[in-house]
């Protein structure tokens, strides 16, 4: 990597005649950096500012060597002058690197001028302050560039998916679409773009799926209960890397600036009299958001538990929690329950040791197999997948070990046709390694832990079940009929 990095260092005073002193630091700041390949050149003086050009082949990065000069020069000018470096501007900085691969396409960069010559990148940033050098952006921007041609050689290529269970076939009782006979009974009513009223029938399904699952799978293995805000801060999707992956499927949460009935009182009388919602009006009114709705359950647990340490007597720490709906922005089109912008999961996290985790991963899938084969009898199989912690933060391609990653539970949907591809993802369990025990600085007293979790989408268990064994109680199997002997009636609406 080649840097070049010309700046204006402003001292508190003219500087004129300290020129020879100067001289004499700076020839000795380059004897000292020769070895790190780092040297100051064209520099001169003009009234209070000293104008110079850093260059750097070796490890250290320029802007880290004049963010150092700077001290230097302050100290000792300040020893013999009395007068320090009051302020850096950067003028220009070039930054030459190779890459390993040759970028597909033009790439485009914030604060960056970017050039690209076969595997050789030039990035030219002009007047950037010392903020920007200080809080090392520049580095980031270096790998923002290296994470942008990655994505275009990964572009169009297949999802990982690795099959590895599978059940029997199961011949399924009918082929409709669960949703579209749902609506027609009136079970199910759709309240704005994704999101579903579930009437009695309905809602008792659901909820003995989650009956099902506390019972068999939750409980058992003894997970606690816990119960979340339904927002979650900005702060913790920093963290677990949301608003990098997943900004365009954040449902944003804005607060009213003010509860003022005066400052709201344009709004008010255009309501009254239009009665319709004034968008602009309304906007004006509005603080930019600082929090989304909960998008999966997990991140504000982690964030519960920031700057812990975990007693060795409590791991691992199994928690879950269903009260907090999850949102997603999802495509616009017609789709039912199975793809939705406000759905209903049990997510269950888990806090440990490497082998505590492998371990419990293993019992829960059992507990799952059980529910699968035994109570829903579903056909219904299991896949290696793209962990979700990098497909949400947004990282490309890149392969994790065994005892980490995603394994999703798939369900064949009969409605959609071909067996060998209709398959719908139900439910997922993750081991995360220390990603997130990280990111929020969760420890134990002795061991480095690991964290993971598994989401039970209820909507989703719903739509596998009756895609596969219709709406007809009587052909239900008999292990999901003692969660649910009877159905509610539907009201009769006239
Ligand atoms: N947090 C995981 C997900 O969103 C598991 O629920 O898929
Ligand atoms: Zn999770």
């Amino acid at each position: 990597m080649k840097l070049k990095l010309t700046a204006d260092l402003m001292f508190g005073k003219n500087i004129d005649e300290t020129k020879d002193f100067l001289e004499g630091l700076l020839a000795e700041f380059n004897k000292k950096m020769v070895k790190e390949k780092v040297g100051v050149e064209k520099w001169f003086i003009n009234n209070n500012t000293l104008t110079l050009t850093v260059t750097s082949e070796g490890k250290r990065r320029a802007h880290e060597v004049l963010l150092q000069l700077r001290k230097t020069l302050s100290e000792q000018m300040g020893k013999k002058y009395r007068v320090g470096v009051r302020n850096i501007k950067t003028k220009r900085y070039e930054i030459t690197f190779e890459v390993e691969k040759k970028p597909l396409q033009q790439i485009k960069v914030p604060f960056a001028e970017v050039s690209i010559k076969n595997r050789i990148v030039k990035l030219v940033l002009e007047e950037i302050d010392e903020e920007f050098l200080r809080k090392n952006y520049v580095d980031r921007i270096i790998k923002r560039v290296k994470e942008k041609i990655d994505a275009q050689y990964y572009e169009g290529k297949k999802e990982y998916w690795e099959l590895i269970w599978e059940s029997e076939q199961k011949e399924p009782l009918w082929d409709k679409d669960p949703s579209e006979e749902m609506q027609k009974l009136g079970w199910i009513v759709l309240l704005g773009k994704g999101k579903w009223f579930y009437r009695p029938p309905a809602a008792a399904i659901m909820r003995a799926m989650e009956r099902i699952a506390l019972e068999n799978i939750v409980q058992p293995l003894g997970f606690k209960e816990v119960i979340e805000p339904m927002h979650v801060s900005f702060e913790t999707w920093l963290r677990t890397g949301h608003l990098e992956g997943m900004p365009g499927e954040i449902y944003y949460i804005c607060e009213p600036k003010s509860r003022d009935p005066a400052e709201w009182e344009r709004f008010i009388d255009l309501v009254k009299i239009t009665k319709e919602v004034p968008s602009e009006e309304l906007v004006k009114n509005l603080k930019p958001p600082r929090d989304g709705v909960v998008y999966a359950q997990c991140p504000n647990i982690y964030a519960s538990m920031r700057g812990k340490t975990i007693a060795e007597e409590d791991l691992p720490l199994l928690l879950f929690e269903h009260y907090v709906p999850s949102n997603r922005y999802e495509s616009g089109g017609k789709h039912g329950i199975e793809r939705v912008d406000e759905f209903h999961r049990i997510e269950i996290v888990y806090i440990g040791r490497k082998e505590q985790l492998v371990e419990l991963r293993d019992r829960l899938i059992e507990s799952y197999k059980h529910v699968f084969n035994n109570i829903l009898e579903l056909e219904w199989r299991m896949a290696r997948v793209t962990p979700f912690y990098m497909q949400q933060a947004g990282i490309v391609g890149s392969e994790e070990e065994k005892s980490k990653g995603t394994i999703d539970f798939e369900a064949w949907l009969p409605y959609r046709g071909d067996r060998s591809k209709e398959w719908l993802e139900f439910q997922n369990i993750s081991i995360v390694g220390e990603k997130y025990t990280k990111a929020f600085n969760i420890k134990g007293q002795k061991s480095e832990l690991w964290s993971g979790c598994s989401g039970v989408g209820l909507e989703r268990w719903m739509v596998s079940f009756l895609a596969q064994k219709g709406l007809n109680p009587d052909n239900w199997p008999k292990g999901f009929k003692k969660y649910l002997p009877e159905l509610p009636e539907m009201p009769k609406f006239l």
